[in-house]
């Protein structure tokens, strides 16, 4: 990554605009009206292909470059959209086979958006002749700080199952593999006599009225994420010449499950994330912090950019929950406190049509006359308060271990039980830990870890044989580890490690697991500390001391958490989905790691560089004594307390 953009003033405040949807009067409206919020950055172009390409070769830049120019000289940066998510009605008319197909065998249709297969020969050259127009038209000019490539990669669509896809998988996996044979022994293709003689027999793993190969599943995700990034990148370099950073928007890091993130993140020059809250979850809050963690992690702890958030409803859930008075403000400097420096929304004005008419805008239907304007206002001078902020890095002593080839692999079909999900435990350790106040990386199995005081696996179901090497070298020199259960079950295709559950970790946890008894539905264990949910195993100890015991159902009497010290450090591991924040506080006291004392579990606090960012989530006023400094959103001292619903975001005295 080369590097964030050069931008006015402040954390970057605005949002996607779409002025092809207003008459000029609002457009010149408009500019007044984000002077007025103290807008610094818009997002243009984002789905105009069909009005800056009319036909096919005969492009129309004039009526953006008004808007540009106007934006310039109101001191508003753009980020320039390359519009190829909402490929026109006529490239779609010349070529309907570049509509993708769903696994099911469902031909998308037209008139949405994303509807057009990254592996298409034709898509790949429009985008491309498009796009180096964009570059040098629009690359030279001042008012251009950035380019905003595509929309949302993978969704809502990660996966296309049309011939021109099937026929790029088979090059793919001929890349990937030096021989058939090698192919045909990863995929395990002796089970149910699957045995490929040509790579020309090979399809992709469609729908079928029965499990398809899990290996072969896995390996078609990962070569949709390569056809993708490969669409994102023939972009990018097109676009590398303007000497302006170029990025993508993630369609929500936590959420966005078709897109191993770890591989694009070196090669955006800024890591930009979309985030929505789920508007019904009362912890939506907690949600919305691992999200800004994770985006934070994959930009490698460098400054990443919140690309788009709302700032009210959404359109597209079952129900369009309002924020609640504050709720906004708080979204907003949540993402920040975790790394962001921009603030920035979908969409600036609401749209008078199409899909997404109800959903919530910095300008709303009800015009300026709102409670969301002014608190769009509002906003905006917070933003402006915090451009000291800009630059400066979270720390985190904790990490949790994130890998999206688990993600998929785990989600596959026929795994011991229906109630294993990856996101679940993740959260579950990731919720205990935010109420703890303690603030968490994550990061990839494989990578450095040694700086982290505890690592923490709740979903590690593939794991190859160097990252749990790794895991056994940091707790041999002294981290701490704690693995949830079905971790290090399978290798990169699917396969069981040899030998007893759990493979790979065996030495490193002191134990083996002998067999599997997962839980009925609904059903529960007892275990020394609480109920267990899900799942129950049989542990046999081999090295590792019991913490805690099953002390009913199938596994009564046997142990349920438990220890390995290791040399200088140690392995903790858990058999059954508890609430884990008794053993995490334990762990964490062993490991050193500091929390604030004495805060209710509704304060958020983050400390970014030497600023503290205290966030109220709660009702009631709270007191945080210890915190000593001058307020950046106020201009004044801290006064001591946070107010309900409120934000302090507190420079400390050195
Ligand atoms: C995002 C998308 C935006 C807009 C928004 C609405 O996923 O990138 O274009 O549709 O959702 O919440």
């Amino acid at each position: 990554m080369s590097g964030y953009p050069a931008l006015p003033g402040g954390i970057a405040f605005g949002g996607d605009y779409n002025p092809e949807q207003w008459p000029r009067e609002v457009q010149e409206e408009d500019v007044r009206l984000m002077r007025e919020a103290g807008v610094t950055l818009v997002n243009l172009g984002i789905f105009a292909w069909a009005l800056l390409e009319p036909a096919e070769g005969e492009y129309d830049f004039g009526w953006l470059d008004e808007v540009v120019d106007r934006l310039h000289a109101a001191g508003i940066a753009v980020g320039m959209g390359t519009p190829t998510a909402a490929p026109p009605a006529w490239f779609t008319k010349k070529y309907p086979d570049s509509l993708p197909v769903t696994r099911e065998g469902r031909r998308v249709g037209p008139g949405g958006r994303e509807h057009a297969c990254s592996s298409h020969p034709a898509f790949l050259s429009a985008t491309a002749r498009l796009v180096e127009r964009l570059a040098a038209h629009f690359g030279p000019h001042p008012g251009v700080a950035m380019w905003h490539v595509h929309n949302e990669y993978g969704a809502p669509l990660g996966e296309c199952y049309c011939a021109w896809s099937e026929q790029a998988f088979r090059e793919w996996l001929r890349a990937r593999y030096e021989s058939l044979d090698e192919l045909n022994q990863a995929w395990g293709t002796a089970f149910w006599g699957q045995r490929y003689g040509s790579y020309e027999e090979i399809e992709a793993p469609r729908w079928s009225h029965t499990v398809v190969n899990p290996a072969q599943r896995l390996d078609y995700a990962r070569f949709a994420n390569h056809e993708h990034l490969a669409h994102y990148r023939l972009q990018r370099d097109l676009l590398r010449g303007t000497g302006k950073p170029v990025t993508t928007n993630f369609a929500g890091t936590v959420n966005c499950k078709s897109m191993d993130l770890w591989a694009w993140a070196p090669e955006l020059d800024v890591v930009a994330n979309d985030h929505y809250l789920v508007g019904e979850r009362t912890d939506n809050h907690i949600h919305l912090a691992m999200s800004a963690d994770l985006s934070r992690s994959i930009a490698g702890g460098a400054p990443w950019m919140l690309m788009e958030h709302s700032t009210g409803a959404v359109s597209w859930q079952p129900r369009g929950i309002a924020k609640r008075p504050g709720e906004m403000r708080r979204n907003s400097l949540a993402h920040v406190a975790r790394g962001s420096d921009a603030i920035l929304f979908f969409q600036w004005r609401a749209s008078r049509f199409g899909a997404e008419k109800f959903h919530s805008a910095m300008v709303p239907h009800a015009g300026t006359d709102s409670q969301i304007w002014r608190d769009v206002v509002a906003l905006g001078a917070d933003a402006r308060n915090l451009a000291e902020v800009r630059g400066s890095r979270v720390g985190a002593e904790v990490a949790i271990l994130w890998d999206w080839e688990s993600y998929w692999a785990l989600e596959l079909e026929w795994r011991p039980s229906e109630d294993l999900s990856y996101l679940e435990r993740i959260e579950a350790y990731y919720e205990a830990l935010w109420r703890e106040h303690v603030t968490v990386d994550f990061a990839h199995p494989s990578a450095d870890i040694s700086r982290y005081r505890v690592i923490i696996a709740p979903s590690s179901y593939l794991l190859s044989e160097a990252s749990a090497k790794n895991l056994q070298r940091y707790v041999e020199s002294g981290g701490h580890l704690l693995v949830s259960f079905f971790s290090g079950i399978v290798d990169e295709h699917d396969g069981v490690h040899a030998g007893a559950y759990p493979g790979v970790l065996r030495d490193v946890l002191g134990l083996c697991v002998e067999e599997f008894h997962p839980l009925p539905a609904g059903g529960t264990v007892q275990v020394t500390g609480g109920p267990g949910r899900v799942w129950s195993e049989r542990v046999r100890l081999g090295g590792a001391t019991a913490v805690q015991t099953f002390e009913d159902g199938p596994d009564a009497g046997h142990p349920a958490v438990t220890r390995n010290a290791l040399g200088a450090g140690a392995a903790w591991y858990v058999a059954t989905a508890i609430d884990p924040r008794d053993l995490l506080r334990e762990v964490l006291d062993r490991a050193s790691v500091a929390r604030p004392p004495g805060l209710p579990d509704t304060l958020e606090v983050v400390r970014r560089g030497p600023y503290t960012f205290l966030l109220n989530h709660g009702g009631s006023p709270v007191a945080v004594p210890a915190v000593h400094g001058a307020d950046l959103l106020t201009g004044s001292a801290f006064v001591g307390e946070v107010p309900a619903g409120g934000v302090a975001v507190v420079k400390e005295d050195m």
